[in-house]
């Protein structure tokens, strides 16, 4: 028992320890420095970079390995001071943009731009694996969901590793026990002239079953693989996250938000004024395809999926006219919240500046979409606490209004603080 109790108590000591340092790891490691970066990237750059294409400025796909950590620090921090003082590398890349000189981002720490630079990286190789790899792994908000489960399968690992050496250990022990006993068996049985093997097999069963701290000891592995892996499939209980139905259309985001570059508010207007994006009818895609028929690609017949668009409108593309026998289009929903949590795309995109693909992920390189991510909880209350509110927009110099006339002794109606917009009744 007392042999137990210390190996117990070594072990505690060195799980505790190694927990430790796990999540001193974590901590410390890029992640969290490129999380940040994420944020500080998406508020700041992306209104003239991509990671993947050119844009106003240069792809930054790569830039670690055009230039090192030190030059692109100094860069970011102030790119014109450098061209000013003749870095030949600068002076190029000035030249190259027909002289558009980026802004000088003084107010970043080196460690802030160094986070910039760990995020572009990630997003290249994210970019690189392809879109079904930015499905596993989401965007930064889900990026820490990943490690969190990284953490629970290596305590799970780590644990059932000792749960294996102990039981090892026990196994050995009880062996050695049990060869003691055959050898006396042997010599027993040469007395009693028994078949030895018969009686030894026998004792190993009974002496396992016997030793109740081994048969307890493995149940309760048992349990605990039993107790992670249901604990695992609990958490992951209605989250879809890389759900990827099949549409009823080929509809394919990257033709048309990505090459032809139509605005997300063409199709999904509600998003920018109501609680619900919409999803475009029939008639705005008619608006392009009474024309388009993609027919280049097809040896000048209709592409067989706009034929479909036309049979959903009754459409006849030969008298060019519309039949009485119109059948909506039955697009599968990817996105969807339960019903008791409530949801308004408009405070999240017009109140909040916030932009699409921060939610739902490089949209418009997707030949099919997919849940980008998780829709937790977590993944709302996370980027909430993260989040600071841009208060610089109507809707809080409303507020800001009704309260300068609570305080002039005035009234203050419930339409005064947003009472009558349809999204906080209407679901
Ligand atoms: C107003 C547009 C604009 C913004 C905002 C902007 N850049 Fe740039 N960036 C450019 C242009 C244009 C160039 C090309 C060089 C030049 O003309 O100064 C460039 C060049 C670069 C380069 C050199 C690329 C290479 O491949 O050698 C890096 C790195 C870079 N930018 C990073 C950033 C980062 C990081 C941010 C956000 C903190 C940022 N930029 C914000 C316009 C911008
Ligand atoms: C030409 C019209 C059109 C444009 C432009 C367009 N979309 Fe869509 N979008 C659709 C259609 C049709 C669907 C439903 C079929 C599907 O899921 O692919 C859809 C589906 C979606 C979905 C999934 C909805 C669900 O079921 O949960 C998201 C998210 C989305 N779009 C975001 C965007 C974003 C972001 C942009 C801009 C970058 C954009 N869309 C541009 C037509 C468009
Ligand atoms: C603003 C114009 C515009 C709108 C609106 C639009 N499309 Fe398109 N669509 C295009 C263009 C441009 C192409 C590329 C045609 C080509 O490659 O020849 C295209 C291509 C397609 C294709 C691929 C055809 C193929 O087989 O290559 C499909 C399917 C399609 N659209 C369906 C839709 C549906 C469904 C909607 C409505 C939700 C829609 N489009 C709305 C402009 C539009
Ligand atoms: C703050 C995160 C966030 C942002 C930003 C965001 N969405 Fe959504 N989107 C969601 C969530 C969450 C849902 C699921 C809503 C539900 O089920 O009620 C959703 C659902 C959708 C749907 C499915 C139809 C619907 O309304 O439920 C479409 C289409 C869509 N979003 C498009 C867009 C477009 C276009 C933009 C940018 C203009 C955008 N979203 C910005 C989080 C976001
Ligand atoms: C990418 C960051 C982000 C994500 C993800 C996000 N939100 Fe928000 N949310 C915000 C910001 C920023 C505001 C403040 C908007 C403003 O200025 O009023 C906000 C405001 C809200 C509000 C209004 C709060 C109030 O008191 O006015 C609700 C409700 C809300 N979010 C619900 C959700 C739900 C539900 C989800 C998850 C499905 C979610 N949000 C996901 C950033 C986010
Ligand atoms: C203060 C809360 C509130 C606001 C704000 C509000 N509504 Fe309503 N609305 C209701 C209620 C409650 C009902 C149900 C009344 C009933 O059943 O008699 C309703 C009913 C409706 C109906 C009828 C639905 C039906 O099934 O018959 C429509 C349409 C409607 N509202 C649209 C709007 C629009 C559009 C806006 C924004 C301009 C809006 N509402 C703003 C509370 C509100």
């Amino acid at each position: 028992m007392r042999n137990i109790s210390s190996v117990l108590g070594r072990l505690a000591k060195s799980i505790s320890i190694s927990l430790v340092l796990l999540f001193a790891v974590t901590m410390t490691s890029n992640a969290q420095d490129a999380k940040e970066g994420a944020a500080l990237f998406k508020a700041n750059c992306t209104s003239c970079h991509k990671i993947d294409k050119k844009f106003t400025g240069p792809a930054l796909a790569g830039m670690s390995e055009r230039h090192d950590e030190e030059w692109l620090v100094k860069w970011i921090k102030n790119s014109g001071a450098m061209i000013a003082s003749g870095d030949p590398m600068a002076k190029q890349i000035f030249e190259e943009y027909n002289k558009v000189a980026m802004p000088a981002f003084t107010q970043f720490s080196d460690d802030q731009i160094k986070g910039i630079i760990a995020f572009v990286k990630e997003e290249e190789a994210r970019l690189a694996a392809g879109p079904a790899a930015g499905a596993a792994t989401g965007g930064a908000a889900a990026s820490s969901d990943a490690n969190n489960f990284m953490i629970i399968g290596m305590v799970a690992i780590f644990l059932l590793a000792i749960g294996v050496i102990v039981i090892l250990s026990r196994v050995t022990k009880t062996l050695e026990k049990v060869i003691a006993n055959n050898q006396a068996a042997v010599e027993a049985a040469r007395v009693r002239n028994e078949s030895v093997e018969e009686s030894g097999r026998v004792r190993f069963a009974q002496k396992f079953l016997k030793n109740k701290k081994l048969v307890g000891f493995t149940a309760l592995m048992v349990v605990g693989l039993l107790a992670v892996l249901g604990w695992q499939t609990m958490w992951n209980v209605g989250v879809h996250q890389g759900y990827k139905p099949v549409q009823p259309i080929k509809f394919s985001h990257q033709i048309h938000a990505g090459v032809n570059q139509i605005e997300c508010q063409y199709c999904h207007g509600g998003a920018y004024k109501s609680k619900n994006a919409s999803i475009p009818s029939a008639n705005v895609c008619m608006n392009c395809h009474n024309t388009i028929t993609a027919s280049d690609h097809y040896e000048g017949e209709t592409s067989p999926e706009i034929l479909k668009l036309y049979r959903a409108v009754d459409w006849n593309p030969d008298t060019r006219t519309y039949g009485d026998n119109p059948r909506p289009i039955e697009w599968v929903r990817i996105h969807n919240l339960p019903d008791f949590a409530y949801f308004n795309h408009s405070q999240h995109v017009t109140v909040a500046g916030l932009e699409c693909q921060t939610c739902h992920g490089p949209i418009e390189t997707m030949e099919e979409v997919y849940q980008y991510s998780p829709l937790t909880m977590k993944w709302c209350v996370d980027c909430h606490k993260t989040t600071e509110v841009n208060a610089d927009n109507k809707y809080y110099d409303q507020l800001i209004e009704a309260h300068e006339k609570l305080k002039k002794g005035e009234k203050m109606t419930a339409a005064m603080i947003g009472g009558l917009e349809c999204g906080k009744c209407h679901y």
